[in-house]
């Protein structure tokens, strides 16, 4: 079998080790020559790297590691692109958070005005990103992760439509985990779905189990008491923020109760709790500092430390997997069928066929085939225009550096309630992006 030569950019990201461990438990099936980091915060990089560095050399010394912060190095000799880049970091998150709830706005990392500002900054380094790809190895793919995805998406459906990106979420999966602990099934993989929506904005419409059988009534069983907490009776499942994001999911269901719902539709359809139940002093940036990246940069540090990472205690979940799989069906052909971010060209028969949606696609070698979704109702489709318009003024807005467009796009998003608090935040945001946006006129 072809081993593959993988370039982690982003490789600072706290997400970089689990990454790492799954490709390790992999490599049966998926087998590995190279694994490269890149990153343009060489510092930040250099802690992840070391520690990876001595895991690789105590788990599998036949793969090669380098990392570095030069595009040539990082994207010569490579198959895959596996990029979660944060353009700004978790600095500039917080000022997407922070900025619109002084004008009781939600600020959220893909949603809303907090997303917005977001695209704003990543388009421009991932567009560089693909150039460099294309330049170095035009036969490689970029699998990408970096938020927010469905403006990214757009982006580069808009500017380099022939570029071999797929882009893509972990939200779905971990959803799926989820549903598949509710009805005490191993893994979700026992679960065929039918999902359709845009990236953080999507449903599903039909779940069976391998034998056929309709599973969507005892998930909406559960959803409808219990949103997608697991088990209620449980202190706490995961972080507060999170939890509370599952709980709330049961309001979200209520909503259509014919459908199951993405946790990120709580932003567009309950706005105002939210932003009730923000603390505008401290958000979800400042909880992942203090939580993730502290204890990933302090797990690092021990490795290097010690010297070893016999003890290591990095985590790899459904995250890492649903990359590593993603890169298994191209590689080998595995014909999967997973949740892509892709250009609806008519798989979504009533909705804008230049949208980037996010529906079920088959994977192989020859990239992915999109899965025929039909009609979708009234309520979705509605919302959904709303939404994919929000995104595409966006990406106007960057292209053609216009003021207006992006006033526009703050304008339509559900999540502001009026034009003039649009234009409020908008200034805001203009003067914390200055280094990130381009310059609007
Ligand atoms: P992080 O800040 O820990 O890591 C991001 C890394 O990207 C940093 O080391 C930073 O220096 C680097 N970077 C920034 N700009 C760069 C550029 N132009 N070129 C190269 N490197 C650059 O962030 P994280 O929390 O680990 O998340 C990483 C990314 O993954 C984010 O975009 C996040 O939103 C995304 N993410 C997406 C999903 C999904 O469902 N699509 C899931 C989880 C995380
Ligand atoms: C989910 C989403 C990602 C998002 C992440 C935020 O995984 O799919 O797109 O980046 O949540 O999680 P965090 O822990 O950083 O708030
Ligand atoms: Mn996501």
């Amino acid at each position: 079998m072809k081993k593959s030569s993988v370039v982690i950019a982003g490789g600072g990201s706290t997400f970089t080790p689990g990454i790492v461990l799954m490709l390790l438990d992999h490599l049966e099936r998926f087998p590995i020559r190279q694994i490269k980091f890149y990153d343009n915060d060489a510092k930040r990089q250099e802690i992840i790297a070391k520690s990876c560095e001595i895991l690789l050399r105590e788990r599998a010394p036949e793969i090669a590691f380098s990392y570095t912060t030069d595009p040539e190095q990082a994207f010569t000799d490579v198959d895959f692109v596996m990029a979660h880049i944060r353009v700004g970091k978790y600095a500039m998150r917080e000022q997407d958070e922070k900025i619109p709830m002084r004008y009781n706005v939600l600020g959220q990392e893909t949603c809303g005005p907090g997303g917005i500002a977001y695209g704003m900054r990543s388009i421009g380094a991932i567009i560089e990103m693909i150039d460099f790809m294309e330049k170095y190895s035009p036969n490689a793919w970029m699998l990408n992760y970096s938020n927010p995805a469905a403006i990214v998406a757009e982006a580069t459906r808009r500017l380099r439509p022939k570029s071999k990106i797929i882009n893509i979420c972990d939200m779905p999966v971990g959803i799926e985990e989820r549903m598949a602990a509710i009805l005490g099934l191993k893994s979700r993989k026992e679960m065929q779905v039918m999902y359709y929506g845009l990236n953080h904005f999507g449903w599903w419409s039909d779940i069976r189990d391998s034998a056929g059988r309709d599973l969507m009534p005892r998930i909406k069983e559960h959803v409808a008491k219990y949103g997608y907490v697991v088990n209620p009776k449980a202190h706490q499942e995961t972080e507060p923020s999170w939890n509370d994001t599952y709980a709330k999911a049961k309001d979200v269901y209520a909503v259509d109760p014919d459908t199951l719902p993405n946790t990120y539709l709580k932003y567009y359809l309950f706005p105002d709790y939210v932003v009730k139940h923000t603390d505008p002093n401290h958000t979800r940036a400042n909880e992942v500092m203090e939580h993730r990246e502290k204890n990933v940069f302090a797990i690092a540090r021990e490795i290097i430390e010690k010297g070893t990472a016999k003890e290591c205690k990095f985590e790899a979940d459904a995250h890492a997997t649903y990359i590593v799989d993603l890169a298994d069906a191209i590689a080998t052909n595995t014909k999967a069928r997973m949740l892509l971010i892709v250009e609806n060209g008519g798989a979504i028969e009533n909705f804008d066929p230049t949208a980037m949606v996010e529906i079920p696609c088959i994977v192989g070698s020859n990239g992915y085939e999109k899965v025929c979704i039909g009609r979708i109702p009234q309520f979705q489709k509605g919302l959904m225009e709303q939404q994919v318009s929000v995104e595409k003024l966006v990406v106007e807005a960057w292209i053609s550096g216009s003021y207006q467009k992006l006033w526009q796009a703050l304008t339509l998003s559900k999540t502001v309630p009026s034009a003039s608090v649009a234009k409020q935040i908008l200034d805001d945001l203009i003067v914390a992006n200055r280094a990130y946006w381009p310059e609007l006129k």
